[in-house]
């Protein structure tokens, strides 16, 4: 008889016992996510990684995440990942050396620009951030972190998700006068040095293809379609589409918002569906109808998939854990633990 791939997860954590820590981002799948210990938006995930004995933590999640958790994971504490390959490409979108080379320029004109990256960056371009003074944050503390990077300097480079940078600056009603995409092709300067000089936030041009395609009129049709629906979606969405939402908030914001809403309440959600359709299923006996405001799906989530994980879990002990250049695990600690502290 041959044992399935849930059997042989559930069979691995029961030998590995307290040795053995399974984290999940709220995007996994469910065959996935039911066998995870903790499961977290990426702040709560990165902020779970201290407190943690276990020997062996497998991250079910994307790249950049496990590679925060290595970065900040005790000495001896292997980190995996199910399948390397998940990748998110937003991140891909800012590589390091041309992070570095943007801020020398920057820097150049003799006012100080802090970096500040979203969590979905490379642990080097957390080292750089680091480097040139900033820090890092993710979507559920963008505005008090970019707060905390406007005094630190004169300007602030925020990487690489131009959305998540705008609409944090709508909160916080910086006028669009001082802001300014910046150039970021090799060769060509990365801003007209007189608008630099009056920019006080600048803007990577990065977006993740998944929310970006969230459009307005997609709210507009939901709303029609299902009079008094709350519309909640994540901050990487367009600003058009966050200002025409109810509320918009990292993946844990959009959990608690289905959790605090009436009985009865219709919510549309603008976010990866996984956790919209187990939204969905959570809140049904409550009789509250969750839907998606369109099916958004991110294919580098799904590809840890159980068997990917049993097949991990199979061989673990033998199995190469994440592992950062010393030099980059140590500075891009800094820019996590700096995040950490402030927003303790
Ligand atoms: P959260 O930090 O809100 O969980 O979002 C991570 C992410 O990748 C959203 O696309
Ligand atoms: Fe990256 Fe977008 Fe997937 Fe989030 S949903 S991990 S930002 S590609």
């Amino acid at each position: 008889m041959t044992t399935s791939a849930h059997q042989r997860i559930e069979a691995a954590r029961k030998r590995f016992g307290s040795r053995l820590a399974i984290l999940g981002h709220h995007y996994q799948n469910e065959a996935v996510i039911r066998h995870t210990d903790f499961q977290g938006d990426s702040l709560e995930l990165a902020r779970k990684i201290e407190g943690l004995d276990a020997e062996h933590v497998v991250f079910c999640g994307v790249y950049f995440m496990a590679e925060s958790a290595a970065a900040l994971a005790r000495a001896g504490q292997k980190i995996h990942i199910p399948h390397a390959d998940a990748t998110c490409p937003m991140a891909d979108m800012a590589p390091a050396p041309r992070v570095e080379a943007v801020l020398n320029e920057l820097n150049a004109q003799g006012r100080k620009v802090v970096p500040l990256a979203y969590v979905n960056s490379s642990a080097e371009v957390k080292a750089v951030c680091a480097r040139f003074g900033g820090s890092v944050c993710t979507s559920a503390n963008a505005r008090v972190m970019m707060e905390w990077a406007f005094q630190q300097g004169d300007a602030v480079l925020f990487l690489p998700d131009r959305h998540l940078g705008d609409n944090t600056a709508n909160l916080m009603g910086l006028p669009q006068s001082q802001r300014l995409t910046v150039g970021i092709r090799p060769g060509q300067p990365a801003a007209d040095a007189d608008k630099a000089a009056r920019a006080r936030l600048l803007l990577w041009p990065g977006s993740c293809a998944i929310h970006h395609a969230l459009k307005k009129q997609l709210i507009d049709d939901i709303r029609a379609a299902m009079p008094g629906v709350k519309v909640v979606v994540h901050p990487e969405c367009p600003p058009a589409v966050v200002k025409a939402a109810d509320s918009a908030g990292s993946t844990s914001h959009i959990i608690r918002y289905c959790a605090q809403a009436e009985p009865g309440a219709s919510i549309a959600i603008g976010t990866e569906v996984n956790l919209v359709l187990r939204l969905a299923e959570r809140h049904r006996a409550e009789g509250k109808t969750i839907v998606p405001v369109k099916t958004m799906r991110c294919t580098n989530m799904a590809k840890t998939t159980e068997e990917r994980l049993a097949e991990l879990l199979d061989n673990l002990e033998a199995a190469a854990p994440l592992s950062l250049p010393a030099e980059v695990a140590e500075q891009s600690r800094v820019a996590l633990a700096r995040m950490l502290q402030i927003c303790s």
